[in-house]
């Protein structure tokens, strides 16, 4: 409605309402390297637009009747009330789409104002301690990439407990880059050039084993951090993992409903399931259509779901397949880089709106109202 008065009075938005417009405008201002990075996936990139697709696989059916008036979109998770069952994905060089350089702090920004919850990547731009005041009253998390080193883990994980972060979302995907075309051809991996490894430069025990200042010799910490980045974590990690932290611990990138069920077994809080965003592994299958498997398998456990969100619709369908909350990824990416704090607001506020407004014209005013029974339905290929 805003939008709308605000035209009748000649102010038309600045910022494009659809990803395909976002995506070309934030293409024009970022730099080409930075660009690629956010932009590209793994392999000639068929997972990735099919995580964008498969959503044209499902349909929504609208109820009349229902006087679907007012809405409620609020949703409690670990003992937290979101306003909206939507938070922002962790991305590692979100700190270098804005253009302060500052993009982790904008982001947690941007969080605070709108209480969307940001998911805070290990690689980032400022310090974890930097980032979590920066929530204000809304919830944040901390993405884990579990060092080889379990004494840095074990730093990482309290200083985030320290910092106030409301939980830990372990990434399971990511112990090794993935076959990025793009970035190969442009020796573009932003990490290798030192941007967003501030964590582990102000960490102590990653300063102890460096045996030095890290700016008294960038390229060695750059080293160092390439020796200790990657370990495929196991079962056995997880458990040690798990004794770590009294906080809600979520397992990202679970795709295969065994692998949902022994999460459960194991004791962990929440399940996110997810392939990256099609940057990790091409191939797959799209994300969303591992999602009614891992929902069913988690048996009750809150399930978060990204990978090729778009728009509100993508988000009312996730929902109604089993998401508890949705992950935004790129498309709050390009928002940052065309509008800082207030580009990222924009595009929350789009997607939401989106939602916000299928559930009233489709009859479906609550989350508990979105069920798959009562919602979509395969729709034959194009
Ligand atoms: C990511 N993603 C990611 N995930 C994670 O756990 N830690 C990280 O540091 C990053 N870094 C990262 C960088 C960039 C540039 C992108 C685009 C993505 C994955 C992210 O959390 C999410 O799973 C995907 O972005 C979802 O896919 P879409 O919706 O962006 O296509």
């Amino acid at each position: 409605v805003e939008i709308y008065l605000q035209g009748l009075s000649g102010v038309l938005p600045t910022m494009p309402m659809l990803f395909d417009e976002l995506e070309r405008r934030a293409q024009a201002v970022l730099p080409p390297s930075v660009w690629s990075y956010v932009a590209g996936g793994a392999g000639d990139e068929t997972t990735q637009r099919g995580n964008i697709a498969a959503f044209g696989q499902w349909g929504l059916v609208p109820r009349m009747l229902v006087g679907a008036t007012e809405r409620d979109l609020s949703v409690e998770l670990w003992g937290r009330r979101w306003p909206a069952p939507v938070f922002l994905a962790p991305i590692g060089v979100i700190g270098l789409c804005a253009q302060s350089g500052h993009g982790d702090l904008e982001t947690a920004r941007a969080s605070a104002r709108s209480g969307v919850p940001m998911v805070a990547s290990t690689l980032t731009v400022d310090p974890l301690e930097d980032v979590a005041p920066a929530f204000g009253e809304t919830p944040g998390f901390f993405q884990l990439y579990t060092p080889k080193d379990r004494e840095l883990a074990e730093s990482l994980v309290s200083r985030a407990e320290r910092a106030g972060f409301a939980g830990i979302v372990v990434t399971l995907d990511t112990w090794v880059t993935g076959w990025r075309p793009r970035d190969l051809a442009m020796s573009n991996f932003p990490q290798l050039r030192g941007h967003c490894l501030a964590n582990y430069f102000t960490d102590p025990r990653f300063r102890a084993m460096l045996g030095a200042d890290p700016a008294s010799n960038p390229q060695a910490a750059v080293l160092q951090w390439v020796t200790t980045f990657g370990h495929a974590v196991t079962w056995d990690d997880l458990r040690w993992l798990r004794s770590l932290t009294k906080l809600p611990l979520i397992l990202k990138g679970i795709q295969h409903p065994e692998d949902a069920r022994r999460a459960v077994d194991e004791g962990a809080d929440g399940i996110y399931c997810s392939n990256h965003g099609g940057r990790q592994a091409n191939g797959g299958l799209p994300a969303l259509d591992c999602l009614p498997g891992v929902v069913e398998a988690a048996g009750g456990l809150p399930v978060l779901f990204d990978s090729g969100v778009r728009s509100g619709a993508d988000v009312v369908k996730a929902l109604a397949l089993g998401a508890a909350a949705v992950g935004i990824g790129r498309p709050y990416a390009y928002g940052l880089a065309l509008g800082g704090v207030d580009g990222i607001i924009h595009v929350l506020r789009s997607i939401l709106a989106e939602a916000d407004l299928i559930m009233a014209v489709d009859g479906y005013p609550t989350l508990a109202d979105l069920t798959p029974a009562a919602l979509p339905r395969v729709v034959s290929p194009p």
